[in-house]
């Protein structure tokens, strides 16, 4: 339709289905069956039978057959045969599951994260979908926060590029092209800054950090072209940022200079009443309305309200029409006036669902996504000896994470193993599964006389062990990070049986492994893989893939460290080897004021030396590193660029990601990575806006955050490439 048509259309509408336009709900208000996970309450919303007529976009309706009755019915019944639009959150893939979030983004790998949105684009097109929302842009500094796991960690450079890889993944050239989604980027905005990391908590930061630090990955999914954005729950310098105006217009829509679609999170309208910014629903519309929320999900304030709102002038009929002809525009962009079922087709999702195709990249992104943090010349197991293999993830095939509801069970790890063992060289022993904390069940039976008795003849062990899927994703907060007891105290009862131990972590966030980690011999972060996790991580387990995750949260020592990351403000009394023993600098007295395992860090089979540091002013201005694989096994190796600004005119972090390159190496190669100094690398939010200050310019390179080479160096507008 041309933009002439669409004002027709919109000027051909009532009140109340131009609101239809502007309502999002789930299938089950209106009769159907809800398949997923609703994420929060539904109010017995119940809107009339033959009620899709009421709305104009559906949440989490997941399969072909469903939505084409649904879009069928809908256009029978609509005067102006306005397609519904139907958007879900496919997160890490559709059927085929690829690595939560977090556990993608440690491979540092900008194609990783693109290949797994383009297929799961291709596999929920054709169930229907046509939004997908994702990705999670959210910076997080807190394990506490079980949506850490839906993340791509502590650094904004990084989140930034591999949100606007999902985008480009799932949109491709054109989101109305055939297996195409478009995305919606989200939580707008620092909604991964819980206080406390309790979920949907109070989020207060300064205004600097939410420019400099918080905002960035959101702009970076809406500069690849995201064609949604949706609003957060929490506040942001104490207005809800689903009636935030600086939010939504200065930045958003004038800034930012954004024209698509503002979605509401799941009732986030009517939580206005909660927060206590809105007496009543009518005011909460308004409120919403006036901010720039185009569609409300899950609940119907603007249904409700907004014709009194309208009729008593307290709300102009311009806002109504610029929300409704956003989604109107979206529709049209997604050609659903021309073909209101897109992609849908039940044939099409027997053969694509899950194809061989699909399951190799995800089982190689999965291989890709561990991050081994510790190999006392363990690893690879020797596949010729007997293995034993005990813990709760020993044999479950839960390993999908949270936000997986398209599929339920992936490979398991004991599976994975039996490719290449057979099982009677596999000795099982303590694999009951793990319960989830909602349940009440927050540990394994503990261990008896017997229960580790079939490890007897093996002299190696992987230990499986971790937190239930279900305890991470929304609403899984946590206090304590710790492994539950039965599980630490049965890698330690290993360790003292004399075995080598090797430790698997299956967890959504950064756990507290300090107590753990003297008695594993080896230790991988295995996170949730998806579908493919027990055939990745045998293939990481016998050296079939040499490991190549980099951590991309820092891991606490404990939970009275959090928040810990790297890139922290620099303080006036830093703590440092010389002042190691003086007590006002800022440090604990009982715990090192550096984490447990840094951001960027993580090992492979693999030794890689870093030489020839070196920097060259002649422009453009550069900085390089030589690179060597002085072992006999081929590896990647993440070379990582840091740079911190020393006096500039408010306080910067200490270090900050500017960019990694991701290097195969054969044995014995060596390589030169040279990172050009760009001046956009510099800019930064100062105290009102983005400024480059000349000035001194620490340049560091280094395996992670903590382990740098590093010059420092005058930089000003004459080193420019002309
Ligand atoms: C979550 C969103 C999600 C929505 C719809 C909310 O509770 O915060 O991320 O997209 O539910 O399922």
């Amino acid at each position: 339709m041309t933009n002439k048509q669409l004002l027709d259309l919109l000027h051909t509408l009532n009140t109340t289905e131009k609101l239809a336009q502007l309502t999002q709900l789930n299938p089950v208000c209106f009769g159907g069956d809800c398949i997923t996970d609703l994420t929060g309450p539904d109010f017995g919303l119940r809107v009339s039978n033959e009620a899709s007529i009421a709305i104009g976009s559906v949440l989490n309706c997941d399969n072909a057959s469903d939505m084409i009755e649904l879009q069928k019915k809908h256009l029978e019944q609509d005067p102006h045969h306005i397609p519904l639009i139907f958007m879900a959150d496919i997160i890490h893939g559709f059927k085929t599951i690829f690595p939560i979030p977090l556990a993608m983004s440690c491979s540092f790998s900008p194609s990783n994260v693109e290949e797994a949105a383009r297929i799961a684009a291709h596999e929920s097109s054709v169930s229907g979908i046509h939004v997908t929302f994702s990705p999670m842009a959210d910076l997080v500094r807190d394990p506490r926060w079980g949506r850490v796991m839906e993340s791509c960690g502590e650094d904004p450079y990084l989140n930034g590029v591999l949100s606007a890889a999902a985008v480009t993944g799932y949109q491709g050239e054109d989101p109305s092209f055939p297996y195409k989604l478009a995305s919606c980027v989200k939580h707008f905005a620092a909604y991964g800054m819980p206080e406390g990391g309790r979920e949907y908590n109070t989020v207060d930061l300064s205004y600097g950090t939410l420019r400099d630090i918080y905002l960035p990955a959101y702009k970076a999914a809406l500069d690849a072209g995201a064609r949604l954005i949706m609003s957060s729950f929490n506040i942001v310098d104490r207005i809800p940022a689903t009636a935030n105006k600086v939010l939504m217009q200065d930045i958003l829509r004038k800034e930012w200079d954004f024209s698509g679609v503002v979605i509401s999170d799941f009732n986030s309208v009517g939580e206005l009443i909660h927060h206590g910014v809105a007496k009543d629903g009518a005011v909460a519309a308004q409120k919403s309305m006036e901010a720039g929320i185009d569609i409300e999900m899950m609940s119907t304030h603007y249904l409700d309200h907004i014709p009194s709102l309208i009729e008593e002038d307290k709300l102009s009929i311009e806002h109504l029409d610029n929300a409704v002809l956003n989604v109107l525009n979206l529709k049209n962009d997604l050609g659903l006036f021309e073909n209101p079922y897109k992609d849908a087709s039940t044939e099409q999702e027997d053969s694509i669902h899950l194809s061989p195709e699909h399951r190799a990249k995800a089982r190689r992104i999965a291989a890709e996504s561990a991050v081994l943090l510790k190999n006392e010349y363990i690893l690879p197991i020797d596949q010729n000896k007997k293995i034993g293999l005990a813990g709760p993830f020993a044999c479950s095939p839960h390993v999908l994470g949270s936000w997986s509801a398209g599929s339920t069970t992936g490979i398991s790890l004991y599976e994975g193993l039996l490719q290449s063992f057979s099982p009677d060289c596999i000795c099982l022993a303590a694999t009951e599964e793990l319960g989830c904390s909602l349940d009440g069940i927050s540990d394994i039976p503990p261990l008896n006389s017997e229960s580790l008795l079939s490890l007897e003849e093996c002299e190696t062990v992987i230990v499986a062990v971790g937190e239930h899927q279900s305890d991470t994703g929304e609403g899984g907060s946590k206090a304590f990070l710790r492994l539950s007891h039965n599980q630490e105290n049965l890698i330690q009862c290993l360790k003292s049986m004399g075995k080598k131990v090797v430790t698997l972590i299956f967890s959504g966030r950064p756990l507290e492994i300090a107590p753990i980690l003297p008695y594993s011999d080896a230790l991988m972060q295995a996170w949730f893989l998806g579908t493919e996790s027990g055939n990745a991580l045998a293939d990481l387990l016998l050296g079939k893939v040499n490991p190549s995750g980099r951590l991309t949260m820092s891991f606490p020592y404990t939970t009275g460290q959090i928040p810990v990351y790297y890139n922290r403000y620099a303080t006036g009394r830093p703590a440092t080897a010389e002042n190691a023993h003086t007590r006002y600098v800022s440090r604990y007295l009982d715990c090192p004021v550096s984490p447990f395992f840094s951001f960027g860090y993580g090992i492979s089979y693999s030794e890689f030396k870093y030489t020839d540091f070196s920097i060259s002013t002649t422009r453009p201005l550069t900085v390089s590193i030589t690179v060597h694989n002085c072992s006999a096994r081929t590896g990647i190796e993440t070379v990582q660029l840091y740079i911190r600004h020393i006096s500039s005119s408010v306080v910067r972090p200490i270090k900050e990601l500017k960019g990694f390159k991701r290097i195969p190496l054969e044995p014995d190669e060596s390589r030169t990575v040279t990172f050009p100094i760009t001046r956009e690398m510099l800019t930064y939010f100062g105290k009102d806006s983005y400024l480059f200050e000349p000035g001194n310019y620490e340049l560091m390179i280094g395996k992670n955050a903590e382990d740098t080479i590093s010059a420092i160096i005058y930089i000003d507008d004459t080193l420019w490439a002309v």
